[in-house]
């Protein structure tokens, strides 16, 4: 994508003053704000509605700058030089010289750490001398904006700045892996567990609907385009719209799918904005054909599990 060094210089002058702005990411565009700053990290907490007790997520450029915040181990590097930049979030231990303020981190010792790819919010990163709070800039509980508009939408003018990125080409929210001691997953994302334990050369345990929740993005009710949805539904009932992975060979007004081909890659990109669009054209619920439960199509129906929750 090519980089608008003028948006660049404005998102940087928000920020500079404490102020929160969105930034577009390969995952889903974050809800930006100086990490290091009480005021920032306050105004995102605000703005998402979030909970106290959930804390934000970091963004940084690279390794480098995260020296100061972070104890970094093995697993860590292996994971690193291999995905990231990319749609991983490490779960690492919080240094206790560490500057990232405690109501980003919710007083705990550990923090929550990615390494965006997104071209725009790396050539952000770079020029900012501190690292980004940035959670999905989406109201608590709801879905996660795939592009600058849907977070209009969300935020009318309550934010600042968006900062252009186009569309997320991922589209589903990072994977988060805790490697502060035996690496475990907390939420299934971007990156397949198969290809993470390919590189850990082990088997993971994937804890992502723990008794005691560790992560939010764990919780029931999340991801909500905010009417019901029918999961491995055979039919779709009257005002429902129809979900599906692929698209069918006869079709109705009511059909939406996620993939022409049932590319599980593709409908992760698309799970969002078609949730968006379904509710939009004013169904009252959905019904969504099964997807199979492999590879991204895990993902898909984690998200789609929890807002079925609704
Ligand atoms: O792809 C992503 O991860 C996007 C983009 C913007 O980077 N961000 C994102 O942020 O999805 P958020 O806040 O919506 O989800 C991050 C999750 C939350 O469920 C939060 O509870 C969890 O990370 N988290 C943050 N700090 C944590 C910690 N110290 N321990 C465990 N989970 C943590
Ligand atoms: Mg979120």
């Amino acid at each position: 994508m090519k980089i608008n060094l003028a948006h660049i210089k404005k998102a940087k002058k928000y920020l500079d003053k404490n102020e929160c702005i969105a930034i577009p990411t390969e995952t889903v565009y974050g809800l930006a704000g100086n990490a290091y700053s009480d005021d920032a990290c306050r105004k995102i907490f605000r703005l998402k509605k979030r909970p106290k007790f959930n804390p934000l997520i970091v963004h940084y450029y690279n390794y480098n700058d995260l020296k100061n915040d972070c104890i970094l181990n093995k697993n860590f590097f292996k994971l690193y030089k291999k995905f990231c930049p990319g749609p991983v979030t490490f779960i690492l231990t919080l240094k206790k010289k560490s500057k990232i303020s405690k109501i980003a981190t919710n007083r705990k010792m550990a923090l929550a750490v990615r390494f965006p790819k997104h071209s725009v919010t790396r050539n952000l990163l770079k020029k900012i001398e501190f690292p980004l709070a940035a959670p999905s800039a989406n109201i608590s509980t709801q879905l996660s904006p795939v592009c600058s508009n849907d977070v209009k939408e969300d935020f009318g003018k309550k934010i600042k700045f968006v900062l252009e990125g186009g569309r997320s080409s991922i589209g589903i929210e990072s994977t988060i892996i805790d490697i502060r001691d035996k690496p475990q997953i907390l939420r299934l994302g971007g990156i397949d567990v198969i290809n993470i334990e390919k590189i850990l050369n082990k088997k993971i345990i994937v804890n992502n609907s723990p008794t005691k929740i560790s992560a939010p993005g764990q919780s029931k009710i999340h991801y909500s385009p905010g009417i019901p949805i029918r999961l491995k539904a055979k039919k779709a009932k009257n005002k429902e719209a129809f979900l599906f992975i692929n698209k069918r060979k006869k079709t109705q007004s009511n059909y939406y799918f996620l993939s022409k081909k049932g590319n599980l890659n593709e409908a992760a990109k698309n799970l969002y904005s078609t949730l968006r669009k379904i509710k939009k054209n004013k169904y009252k619920s959905i019904a969504v054909a099964k997807i199979p439960n492999k590879g991204m199509g895990k993902t898909i129906n984690d998200r789609l599990t929890r807002a079925s929750k609704f």
